[in-house]
């Protein structure tokens, strides 16, 4: 594995969960508007006239059973219409940020996607700004730091694409960087090439889910053609051995949501996930949450579920943390303090 460290110890497993739920980390894979509780979406519904088809929330809740990516996108799409103003979605954001902290995520890279609003009539400004003053807010109020991520549709054109980028322009400085979302199979990295392009000669961060259902050749893609430098789920990597050694290789991070793969079935259980066999490949891994709201659980959820169902250990736990910092986009100086806070928190774990 690639992070070692001499504070980490062997911990016994009845310490492993709170070791989990201690340890700073980033979550670096989160879609905001899959964090929608169907609590906040029931009041937002109120607060906007917006009729919902479920009679409660239990109602809602119950309706999460998905056979993959698909179902899970046209429930998780249906949600979103009960966002109509930027201070809904400032509260979505605070919602997910007190959340993120209970769970010690001490910086966090927010995805959003602003063609599922605009698509719905709202402006590009009222979805970022909302977020955004959130981010900003973070520190303040959460004691973290937060970074925004415009995720293409990729069930879109690129042409659609291009307007949305150009939508978001106005408002450059707000978003770190560019990623890519929705439906994969049908839909590879490639059709998107010219508006990677542009968006890395405007100075956006690249990132790009890929392989989270569809073969290994939308990884080779991601990389190759989009020129991205952080792979989102990756998990279908493992069937093809060159990339395997690519990845490890060049050290390009995968941003891996175990609780999401089980609900959406790209693994038949969270003891036949590959996270394990990732890390001791030497693959730059690290655990998210992808939507919390539908999959069963926030961060620490997906770390002491995984690390229960596989038996992994502080070593793993350490490397995923330290994969979690290393790969996000905070400049040297916070990534070296919050690297502070994690050594620390193993120190105690001696
Ligand atoms: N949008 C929200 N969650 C997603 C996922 N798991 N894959 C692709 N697009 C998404
Ligand atoms: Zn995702």
């Amino acid at each position: 594995m690639a992070s070692t460290h001499p504070s980490v110890q062997p911990v016994a497993a009845d310490r492993m969960p709170a070791l989990l739920r201690a340890m700073p980390k980033a979550e670096l894979h989160m879609h905001i508007e899959g964090s929608l509780e169907p609590e906040l979406m029931f009041a937002l519904a109120k607060r906007n006239h917006v009729p919902l088809r479920f009679p409660s929330e239990q109602a809602l809740r119950d309706a999460y059973v998905f056979n993959n990516l698909q179902e899970f996108l046209d429930i998780y799409h249906e949600g979103t219409m009960v966002l109509k103003t930027e201070q809904d979605f400032y509260d979505m954001t605070c919602a997910y940020l007190a959340r993120a902290q209970a769970d010690n995520v001490l910086h966090t890279e927010i995805f959003f996607d602003t063609q599922t609003h605009t698509g719905h009539g709202l402006s590009a400004e009222v979805v970022i700004n909302g977020l955004y003053r959130a981010c900003a807010d973070a520190p303040a109020k959460f004691g973290m730091t937060a970074s925004l991520i415009l995720c293409f549709l990729r069930h879109l054109s690129e042409e659609e694409a291009f307007e949305c980028l150009e939508q978001a322009l106005p408002l450059r400085d707000k978003i770190v960087g560019i990623g890519l979302a929705s439906s994969e199979v049908g839909h590879p990295p490639e059709k998107f090439a010219k508006v990677y392009a542009r968006a890395k000669q405007l100075g956006f961060r690249l990132v790009a889910h890929a392989g989270e259902e569809a073969p290994p050749a939308y990884i080779w893609s991601a990389l190759d053609v989009l020129k991205v430098e952080r792979i989102d789920h990756g998990v279908q990597a493992i069937h093809d051995a060159a990339l395997m050694q690519r990845l490890a290789k060049d050290r390009i991070p995968l941003t891996v949501c175990p609780l999401s793969n089980l609900k959406l079935r790209v693994f038949p259980t969270l003891a036949q996930h590959n996270i394990g066999a990732m890390l001791d490949a030497g693959i730059m891994a690290t655990v998210n949450s992808d939507d919390p709201a539908y999959f069963g659980g926030y961060i620490n959820e997906n770390f002491t579920q995984t690390f229960a169902a596989l038996g992994l250990t502080a070593q793993h736990a350490y490397t995923l943390a330290r994969n979690s910092f290393d790969a996000s986009f905070i400049d040297a100086s916070l990534r070296a303090k919050y690297l502070e806070r994690l050594d620390a928190a193993f120190e105690t774990f001696r």
